[in-house]
Parts: structure tokens; C-alpha cells; sequence
């Protein structure tokens, strides 16, 4: 489809073993892009991998822990030097290490969670911007979650992570637009992946918020996805700055009733 096509561009996509990671590798190589799949297991990145190759795919399986700045260092030269080039980053990667009132969490709990869903982003995007800037363009996406907007509750740290990842990505929009580079936030509600499975699997929990849910269904990885391709192809080209929430309208499910 027209200005939805992402055949010759290489993308990279952090935290793809599985979930919505995943399920963005597969679409945008279904589109036409070259997906670098990557996680801390090269086993199940390969694995990753090997699905978009058996679809007629081009990938390459690279592992990378997103806290350590030399494993993304080496993730963003083996792409460039692989494929020569990296035109979409996404940053998907995260953790949540603790769950229950927010003055209970140790330092330690703030730290990983900060370290692996902010100052990550900050290390991908310091190694990839050059590299865009060079080739005169090229997109972020960055992954945030609705409760960037509106701390969840048990959740507190990673919602101000998350917020965290909003501002970010606000900034840096500010920053590299000269340089053609677009950077966007996805805001994702509750989508059926292993992270968020308590919520959707547990039936005392997940009752409550599907009655109150607009779109009376949990969100599927590919629900993200379909956002992140719009966000990664040229139809895009003239938005930056923004963020899109993805949620089933759980966002407004109070004005909604
Ligand atoms: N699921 C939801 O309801 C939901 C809602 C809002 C936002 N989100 C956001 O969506 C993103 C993806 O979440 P998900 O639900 O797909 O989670 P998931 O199924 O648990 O997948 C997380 C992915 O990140 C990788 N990962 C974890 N720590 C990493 C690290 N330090 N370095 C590199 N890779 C790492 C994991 O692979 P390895 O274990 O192999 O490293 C895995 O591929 C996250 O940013 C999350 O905050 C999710």
C-alpha cells in the first residue's frame, strides 16, 4: 500500500523475542523491512528470526541486555554493518520489578526499573541518531504504556517510568527534527502478552477491567503493531512529538461508564 511500505529500510527492534516486540518484527518484515529481532536470549531472538525468514522475511538475530551501553553499542554497529543502514528504533525492552505501594519499593527496584525503561532508550537512541542524521532521516518509536498517562495502581515506579518515556520522547522529537528524525510514543492498555498476564488470565482481575472497557476486549500484540508499522512508514513522515494510545478506549472507560 501506498506510503505504508517499508521495502529497503532496516529496522531494529529491542525486546522482540516475544509479545508486542515480536509481533512488531513480524509486521514490519511483512511490510518489506529488514528486522534486526533482539533480546538478552539469542535462542529465542534466533527463533524470532528464523519465523520472518520462513515468511520470506529478512532478519538478523543480534542479542543485547538494553541496560548495558556496550551490548547496544555492538547491537546498532552490527545492524549498520550488516545492512549499512538503520532507518526505524524501536524501543520496546522493559521490566517491571515491583508491584504493590510505591513507598514499600527498595532503591534498588527503582533503579532497574528506571535503568531498563528510560536511560535504555537514551543509550539507543544516543547510538542510532548519528547514524540517521548521516543518512538524512529516520524514525524512534518508542513503547510507553497508558499508565505513562495515568499511573496504574500497584504500578507506581513503572508509571513513572513510563511518563518518563513520554517526556523523552517530546524532547528528543524537539531535538532531531532538523535532522528528519521522527520520534513517537505508543501508549499500549492491557495487551495479552506474559508481562501483563496476571491482569488478562486471572479472572477476578481481568473481569473488572473488561467490564469497564469500551472495546470489551483485551488488546493482542498485533493491535500494537499495526500502530508501530504506521509510525515506521513515510505516511507518518510529518508526525513527531506525539503519542498514541493504544487501549481499547480504556483511557476514557470512566466517561464511558
Ligand atoms: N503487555 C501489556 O499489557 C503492556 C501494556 C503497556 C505497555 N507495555 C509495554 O510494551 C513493551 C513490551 O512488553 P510485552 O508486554 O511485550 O512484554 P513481554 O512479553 O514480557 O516481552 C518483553 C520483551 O523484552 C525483552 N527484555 C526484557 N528485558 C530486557 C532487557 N533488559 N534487555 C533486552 N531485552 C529485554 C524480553 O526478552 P528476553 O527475556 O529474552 O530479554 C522480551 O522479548 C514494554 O515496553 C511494556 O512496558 C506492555
Amino acid at each position: 500500500m501506498t506510503g505504508f511500505s517499508l521495502e529497503g529500510k532496516v529496522v531494529l527492534v529491542t525486546g522482540s523475542s516475544r509479545g508486542i516486540g515480536r509481533a512488531i518484527g513480524l509486521r514490519l518484515a511483512r511490510a518489506g523491512a529488514k528486522v534486526v529481532v533482539s533480546s538478552r536470549k539469542l535462542e529465542h531472538v534466533q527463533a524470532v528470526a528464523d519465523e520472518i525468514e520462513a515468511a520470506g522475511g529478512e532478519s538478523l538475530a543480534i542479542q543485547a541486555h538494553v541496560g548495558r551501553t556496550d551490548e547496544v553499542r555492538t547491537l546498532v554497529e552490527r545492524t549498520v554493518e550488516n545492512w549499512g543502514q538503520i532507518d526505524v528504533a524501536i524501543n520496546n525492552a522493559a521490566t517491571n520489578v515491583h508491584i504493590g505501594p510505591l513507598l514499600d519499593a527498595s532503591e534498588g527496584q527503582w533503579d532497574k526499573i528506571l535503568d531498563t525503561n528510560v536511560k535504555s532508550v537514551f543509550r539507543v537512541c544516543q547510538a542510532v541518531a548519528p547514524h540517521m542524521e548521516a543518512q538524512g532521516g529516520g524514525k524512534i518509536i518508542n513503547i510507553a504504556s497508558v499508565a505513562g498517562l495515568r499511573p496504574s495502581p500497584t504500578m507506581g515506579i513503572y508509571s513513572v517510568s513510563k511518563a518518563a518515556v513520554i517526556a523523552l520522547t517530546k524532547a528528543l522529537a524537539a531535538e532531531l527534527g532538523r535532522a528528519n528524525i521522527q520520534v513517537n510514543a505508543i501508549a499500549p492498555g492491557i495487551v495479552k502478552t506474559r508481562f501483563s498476564q496476571m491482569m488478562w488470565q486471572v479472572e477476578q482481575i481481568a473481569e473488572p477491567i473488561l467490564a469497564h472497557l469500551p472495546l470489551d476486549r483485551f488488546g493482542e500484540p498485533e493491535d500494537v503493531a499495526a500502530m508501530a508499522l504506521y509510525l515506521a512508514a513515510p505516511v507518518s513522515d510529518y508526525i513527531t512529538g506525539a503519542v498514541f494510545v493504544v487501549d481499547g478506549g480504556m483511557n476514557v472507560a470512566s466517561a464511558v461508564g
